[in-house]
């Protein structure tokens, strides 16, 4: 792999100019990197419109970020359930209707390591539906005026992608059989990444080449994932691990996808997160990413999949 292209201490925000007049929406903004990530893009001057489940924690998180920045800074919030299709339909009404430009779409929010197998109220497995199909439905309505402002789609995926089975499980997507929290969550973050590649070809195929998506990760970081979603052992253990040198802050969990929202002349066809050790740690920039995730005819099904089963069609 090349040399990281922002030099030895890899990308920081530092490298981010002023950012007034610009909108940023972000999913999962009450804890962990997506609250770093809606902080560091305030400092710079930017409106950020978080996409929260948790009304109450919303307005918490919007006192604590005007008292840390400025009482003036522009932060709202709109309630989004990725784990009700119906709540993602009505929010991306309700952005549409008071946002009028987006210059980045940042797919944070995400659920891990679920122990027992969850069904969705649609019916798909919990982090399925919540990480991959509730972001694609969210992505697809919104890509109209993502496209007018010439904004991008960042999706935050995971190095998780290539554990599991490394594929995605057509014959039984919702993991009916055989579910392990582990492979259902690898399966919903590889999802995720392989759509990042799917729709940077449609959209490159249809000549359409106004949105930049891009695909990166945080790393392991000190968030609040798994905190309550995993069984008693997998948070213990992970509580253990969040403490060592092997994890790093949330702020730095959160540069890859500001890096993916704000710096120009990225490559698309990259991965980006930490390049340290196992890319856990270390300086962002670009990280390797393993074939399977850029599976063209795996991501063809998998996108006609996700299409029929969110009823959404992106005409591309
Ligand atoms: N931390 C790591 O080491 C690590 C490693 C690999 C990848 N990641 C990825 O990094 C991203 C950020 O996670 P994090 O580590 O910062 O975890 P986190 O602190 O748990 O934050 C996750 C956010 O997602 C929100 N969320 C969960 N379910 C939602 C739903 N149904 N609708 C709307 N929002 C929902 C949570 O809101 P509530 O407050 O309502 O729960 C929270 O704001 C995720 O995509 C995760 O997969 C993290």
């Amino acid at each position: 792999m090349a040399s990281n292209q922002f030099g030895k201490q890899g990308w920081t925000p530092e490298r981010i100019g002023n950012l007034n007049g610009k909108t940023f929406l972000i999913t999962g903004t009450t804890s962990g990197t997506g609250f770093e990530a809606s902080k560091i893009l305030l400092s710079k001057g930017a409106k950020v419109v978080m996409l929260n489940r948790n009304v109450k924690k919303s307005k918490e998180i919007i006192a604590i970020l005007k008292k840390k920045l400025d009482n003036t800074v522009d932060v709202s919030f709109i309630h989004l359930d990725l784990a009700k299709q119906a709540s993602v339909q009505k929010a991306a009404q309700e952005i549409i209707e008071k946002t009028s430009q987006i210059d980045a779409l940042i797919c944070n929010a995400a659920i891990a390591q679920v122990h027992k197998q969850e069904l969705t109220v649609d019916g798909f497995e919990s982090q399925l539906g919540v990480n991959h199909y509730g972001h694609f439905k969210l992505q697809g309505l919104l890509y109209p005026l993502i496209e007018k402002s010439k904004g991008r789609i960042v999706v935050v995926g995971s190095e998780g992608y290539k554990m599991g089975i490394k594929t995605i499980k057509f014959d039984d997507i919702n993991w009916n059989n055989n579910y392990t929290p582990n492979n259902a969550y690898s399966q919903s973050k590889l999802a995720q990444i392989m759509s990042v590649y799917e729709l940077q070809n449609r959209l490159k195929n249809a000549g359409r080449s106004t949105v930049n998506v891009y695909a990166c990760h945080p790393g392991a970081s000190r968030t609040s994932l798994i905190k309550t979603s995993g069984s008693i052992m997998t948070r213990f253990i992970w509580q253990l691990m969040k403490w060592s040198p092997f994890v790093q802050s949330a702020e730095k969990g959160a540069y890859p996808q500001l890096m993916c929202a704000t710096e120009p002349n990225l490559d698309q066809n990259c991965f980006y997160g930490p390049t340290g050790r196992n890319y856990w740690t270390g300086p962002v920039g670009e990280c390797k990413l393993e074939s399977h995730a850029k599976d063209k005819t795996i991501a063809k099904k998998l996108w006609e999949v996700s299409e029929k089963e969110t009823n959404f069609n992106w005409n591309i």
